[in-house]
Parts: structure tokens; C-alpha cells; sequence
């Protein structure tokens, strides 16, 4: 097992009827910026029962932060909190609320230079960030117990990651209930999301680390079981709150203790959403079978550990059950309803190119747990991918 620090200090407040505890986990004086997407919340109640639970707090809220946020909207949210001098963020909604409140709670505590290098310098140089918690609404991206935001300039088609120990939430209002209203694509989009977000930390290469595995081997099959069960079934509270509470546990820092890590799958993703628009989730379905078939031998021992223990696969020589491995997944993220080829999305042979350059702009040019996956390797997948 490899070194490693395990840090994570949010609150989470799991169930039913969770949203009322706002009032034990803001403080009464607070002057809360309620921030939130493009008005499902309002659709479902949930905007409703958490201006009854902030009570006689000072309010302020800003709408409009979109799926990807963008650099544009939140600097505009910044200029907000800073006039209203708002000393809470509050964000509702999913991953891309929660990430653009991350960055907000930082840029406005950010001065020198340009807020946009907080993202060019990755969080490295964020030093402070106002106090902000989230009610999660869309279980996918686990940015409700971690401390990563994307946030996309779309001016330069840029959409980059940072991360800051300043930026973990306080707390976060996990109500599975919250999630029923979700549509058919967001709920296949999140299954998606979870289960990549464990294979970028999971199928690398053994260091002996058995009790990771297992906790993510634990979190793909609830995955694999749960999922179909919330398109056929979306009013089932125990089905929503197990894929909820994978979601977070996906990527909340606990099985990537000791273990490590690729991301590659991400860092191409990110580019064909910047490029083109495509689901986040959707860009993990096209990339990583692909993914996993062209860096095979690198990832063989996994790979095989995958098969068996995921998938049950144990018959057969160990090609073949690689093979069925990486078809079955790809088979659940299609059966989730998450299409898995670039052709899907009327992307074709001559689309590869920008994506390339784009990744050598942002110097995405040795991805994966070995830093072996050169823009060369990376044009290789997406080809695979057409
Ligand atoms: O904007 P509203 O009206 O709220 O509608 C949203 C949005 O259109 C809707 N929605 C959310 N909850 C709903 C609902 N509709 C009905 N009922 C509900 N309960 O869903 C749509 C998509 O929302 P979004 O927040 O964009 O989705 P997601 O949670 O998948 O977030 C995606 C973003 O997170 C980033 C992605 O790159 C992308 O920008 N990621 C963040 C990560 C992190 N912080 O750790 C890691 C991930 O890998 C990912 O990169
Ligand atoms: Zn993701």
C-alpha cells in the first residue's frame, strides 16, 4: 500500500426530512447566498422547504449556474456575494451547483490576481474560501464530500479541474426523495459517473491494498444492482438512497487511500464536453471501454480481478474473461441508457483531431496512473471509440 494523508471534514445529513436540520447546521446569524441551477428545485419543493429551514436568516440567492458552470455565471454569482456581503454559501442542487459554489467560495475570497488562475493553478494557490454547504439533489459526481470543482471558460473552450482542502463542504443534505424527480438521463448519467469514478481508482495496478478493493468492488456491484432498479422503479427509496450514498462514497477520498490512481478516462471526457457539449457521464461511457482495451497489459492483473469479482467471470482464458468484462460493462452503462460510442453523438473521425490538441493545450499529455497514455495513446481510444 502506498503512503497516504485521509482528510474529510463534511457533515453529512442522510435520509428522509433532512433538509429541516439546516437550522442545526448554519449559524443563526449567517447572511446565506442560496445558490442553485436552472429551476428544478423550484419544481419539486425543494427550494420551498429550504427557505422554511434557514428561518429568520439574512437570504440572498443567484439562479442560473448551469450544467458545467461556467467561469462566466460564477464570476457573476462572485460580484453578488461580494455586493450583498453574504458570509454563507448554501448550494442546491447537483455536481455542477456544488462545484460552482466551490469556486465562488474561493474567487471571493481571492485577491491578487486573476480568479481564473485558481483554475490554471489547479486550487494550489487558494488559501481561504467562505463557509458553504449543499443539499445534493442528483447523485453522481460526489462533489458534495469532496473538495474538486470543474468549472468550464467557455470562452476558450477550457473546462479544468481544481481541488483545495479550503473547499471541502461543511455539510451536505443527502434526501434520497430529493431524487425522484430526476429525469431518465440523469439518473443512467449518475449511475455512469459513480462507477467511473471508481474504476479511475480501482483498476490501475495492484499494491496490495484488499480493503479498498473490496469497499470498491462493493460500491460497482450495488452499482450494477441498484441502477436498472431506479429506471423501472424511480419512486423506491432504498433503491435511490443505495445509489445515493454509492455516489458519495464514490469519490469522497476513501478508496483512493493508499491505491493508485488514473483519471485518464476524466481528462478526455472533460475535453469532449468542453468541445461539444456531451453529458459528462456520457463522455466516461464513450472513453473508458476503450479505455481499458487499448492499456490492457498494463492493467491485466486488475483487469482479471475485475472480471472475477465484479462480474463473476471465472471460466475461460484470461483474455477472453478481460473481454466479457469490459462488454458487460459497457452493456450496463447502454442498459442505464448512457450511449457509448462517439457516433452516438454525432462525433466522427474528424472530431479526433481538436480533441487531441485540446489535451496538449491543457497539458494533458501523460495521463494514467503510469503516465504512460500520450496524446498518441489518447487518439488511439477515441478512434476505437467512433
Ligand atoms: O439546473 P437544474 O434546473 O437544477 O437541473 C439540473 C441539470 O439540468 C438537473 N437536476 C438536478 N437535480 C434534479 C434535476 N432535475 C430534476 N430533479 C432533480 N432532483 O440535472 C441536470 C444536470 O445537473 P448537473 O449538476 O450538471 O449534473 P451532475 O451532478 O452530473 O454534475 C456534472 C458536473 O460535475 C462535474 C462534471 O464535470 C460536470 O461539470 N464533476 C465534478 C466532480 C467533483 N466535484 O468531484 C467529479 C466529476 O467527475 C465531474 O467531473
Ligand atoms: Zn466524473
Amino acid at each position: 500500500m502506498l503512503n497516504f494523508d485521509f482528510y474529510n471534514p463534511t457533515q453529512i445529513l442522510f435520509g428522509k426530512g433532512r433538509i429541516a436540520d439546516l437550522n442545526k447546521v448554519i449559524p443563526e446569524q449567517a447572511h446565506v447566498m442560496i445558490l442553485f441551477g436552472g429551476g428544478s428545485i423550484k419544481q419539486n419543493g425543494v427550494y420551498d422547504e429550504t427557505i422554511a429551514a434557514l428561518g429568520k436568516r439574512q437570504i440572498s440567492e443567484f439562479s442560473g449556474i448551469e450544467p458545467n458552470p461556467s467561469y462566466e455565471t460564477l464570476m457573476q454569482a462572485v460580484a453578488l456575494v461580494k455586493e450583498k456581503k453574504a458570509d454563507f454559501l448554501l448550494a442546491v442542487g447537483g455536481g455542477s451547483v456544488i462545484d460552482g459554489t466551490k469556486f465562488i467560495a474561493a474567487a471571493a475570497l481571492f485577491d491578487g490576481e486573476d480568479p481564473w488562475s485558481i483554475m490554471e493553478k489547479r486550487g494550489s494557490n487558494v488559501s481561504r474560501a467562505l463557509p458553504f454547504g449543499s443539499i445534493l439533489t442528483l447523485p453522481a459526481t460526489g462533489s458534495e464530500m469532496n473538495s474538486g470543482g470543474v468549472v468550464t471558460r467557455k470562452s476558450i473552450n477550457a473546462k479544468l479541474a481544481f481541488s483545495s482542502r479550503h473547499c471541502f463542504p461543511q455539510f451536505s443534505i443527502l434526501d434520497p426523495t430529493k431524487t425522484y424527480t430526476l429525469p431518465v438521463r440523469q439518473i443512467g448519467n449518475g449511475a455512469v459517473d459513480a462507477f467511473v469514478h471508481v474504476m479511475e481508482q480501482y483498476l490501475t495496478y495492484p499494491v496490495n491494498s484488499p480493503l479498498q478493493d473490496r469497499f470498491a468492488e462493493g460500491i460497482l456491484q450495488t452499482l450494477i444492482e441498484e441502477g436498472p432498479k431506479a429506471l423501472a422503479n424511480p419512486q423506491d427509496y432504498d433503491v435511490r438512497a443505495n445509489l445515493m450514498w454509492c455516489a458519495t462514497m464514490a469519490l469522497n477520498g476513501l478508496i483512493s487511500t493508499g491505491v493508485p490512481q488514473d483519471w485518464a478516462t476524466h481528462m478526455i471526457g472533460h475535453e469532449l464536453t468542453a468541445l461539444h457539449g456531451i453529458d459528462h457521464a456520457q463522455t466516461l461511457a464513450i472513453v473508458l471501454p476503450s479505455m481499458l482495451r487499448i492499456r490492457k497489459e498494463a492493467k491485466r492483473a486488475k483487469l482479471l480481478q475485475f472480471a472475477e469479482r465484479v462480474w463473476g467471470l471465472r471460466d475461460g482464458d484470461e483474455d477472453s474473461r478481460i473481454d466479457a468484462a469490459i462488454s458487460r460493462m459497457q452493456d450496463y452503462f447502454e442498459q442505464m441508457g448512457v450511449k457509448t460510442r462517439l457516433s452516438d453523438y454525432a462525433l466522427n473521425a474528424s472530431h479526433i483531431p481538436a480533441v487531441i490538441s485540446a489535451l496538449e493545450t491543457h497539458r494533458m499529455v501523460a495521463l494514467g496512473e503510469k503516465r504512460d497514455v500520450t496524446p498518441d495513446i489518447s487518439r488511439q481510444i477515441l478512434e476505437m471509440s467512433l
